[in-house]
């Protein structure tokens, strides 16, 4: 086992969810207690470790007891409502949570199916040294999304962020192939056929730097290899994870507004590309980093994105969802946390509507740990704690949970 990880019976444990009440207004669910035994032997079954069945047992639901719609755990998790229409989701992990948050490992066992590393598997905590690369922390992830069964993202091989401190006095237009392609096949090999899909290359189209096609040419990537760097990353990728889905992911085309049309358009541009070119590449990632105080709403948007990512084959995942709130203006808790719900209400039953998504991920689980809480995304009120994720920081559900989790209810069996 790698040092520092939880021992086995814990990590096991999460899935044998027991029954928790809060705060909800949606439909019934029935669940029995041969279903609900079921699924928790299936849990332990399914890991091959002995598990630890605690005495939460003693709070199972009766036979044929009508389960309160208030239960968030079992039926009434956002795991099994997705799965319910054969979609996956999940939440970006803090491995420094993973290791000191007895709750936090619970409530990613209870309540998702996949994981994805907030930090862990990017190139700077990968490979802090040009010789050395260090995997402990995304190691300890895989080994608790697998201990309990959850599928994993890989993210991210390519990006101009994260970059260690040796890249600047390292890299060159002569050695930044070699880099890259060492970096991917040694990253994307150690993981080889366990990784759902990998985010090859993060956030490559930035309208601002004036191109046509609308490339990021400030990009350190950009800069030593040229455009080229793309197709490269790709087909490295290909060849390190050939069962991996390769996943072009950005962030800012959500909206139906002027300026994230452009930057919407500039990715299925580069995503026709890459498809003319015969570059392998299965998915798009929309991050979803969205503002409650935006005035801008999505339809149009969607559907183009939808439809854009179909013509050319592409699966769609929603990768970082959360909700920023400090441009609201209101202070009251309980308003805020209903206009955040609203947005993740509109905005996931738009990208819902067709069967083009496959997985949704939050970019945390809970707003304590959110990385909008640090000071650079306060700027309207830095004294107030966002509340961008669907759980508060006791992990209690918040409307967003249940705004989620309706969506996930009201989708297309996929
Ligand atoms: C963020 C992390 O959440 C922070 O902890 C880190 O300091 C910076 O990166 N788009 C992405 C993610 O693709 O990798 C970013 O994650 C958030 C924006």
């Amino acid at each position: 086992m790698e040092p520092g990880l939880p021992p086995a019976s814990i990590l096991v444990e999460l899935r044998i969810s027991n029954f928790e009440t809060c705060c909800s207004t949606e439909g019934k669910v029935k669940i029995t207690r041969r279903k609900w035994l079921r699924q928790a032997v299936g849990a332990v079954a399914a890991v091959g470790v002995t598990a630890v069945l605690r005495s939460e047992a003693s709070a199972l639901p009766k036979t044929g007891r009508t389960v309160d719609p208030h239960i968030i755990t079992g039926d009434g998790s956002l795991m099994t409502h997705a799965s319910s229409r054969g979609l996956l989701t999940g939440a970006a992990v803090n491995t420094q949570l993973l290791h000191s948050d007895e709750t936090y490992r619970r409530v990613l066992g209870q309540q998702y199916s996949m994981v994805v590393g907030e930090n862990c598997m990017k190139f700077g905590p990968t490979h802090p040294k040009p010789e050395r690369y260090s995997f402990n922390d995304a190691d300890g992830m895989m080994a608790f999304a697998e201990a309990n069964g959850m599928k994993v993202r890989g993210h991210n091989f390519v990006w101009h962020e994260a970059l260690p401190d040796w890249f600047a006095g390292t890299v060159t237009k002569e050695n930044a192939k070699q880099i890259l392609v060492d970096h991917i096949m040694t990253v994307g090999g150690r993981y080889k056929g366990r990784i759902h899909s990998w985010d090859v290359v993060n956030e490559a189209i930035w309208i601002q730097d004036g191109r046509p096609d609308g490339l990021r040419s400030s990009s350190p990537w950009f800069q030593m290899l040229g455009p080229e760097y793309i197709d490269l990353a790709y087909r490295t990728a290909h060849e390190a994870d050939p069962k991996a889905l390769l996943t072009y992911n950005d962030y800012g085309i959500e909206y139906d507004n002027n300026e994230e049309g452009k930057k919407r358009a500039a990715v299925l541009d580069l995503l026709k590309r890459m498809k003319v070119a015969g570059t392998p590449i299965h998915a798009l990632g929309v991050q979803s980093h969205l503002n409650a105080a935006s005035t801008s709403t999505f339809g149009r948007s969607t559907t183009e994105l939808l439809d854009g990512a179909r013509q050319l084959g592409l699966q769609v995942f929603i990768t970082e969802l959360d909700v920023k709130d400090d441009g609201l203006e209101t202070d009251d808790i309980a308003k805020r946390d209903e206009i955040v719900a609203g947005v993740y209400r509109d905005f996931t039953g738009s990208m819902l509507e067709g069967k083009d998504v496959k997985a949704l991920l939050t970019w945390g689980v809970s707003d304590e740990h959110s990385w909008l809480n640090s000071p650079k995304w306060r700027v309207k009120h830095p004294d107030r704690l966002q509340r961008p994720l669907p759980f508060d920081a006791e992990y209690t559900p918040k409307p967003a949970f249940f705004a989620l989790r309706d969506s996930f209810g009201k989708a297309k069996k996929r």
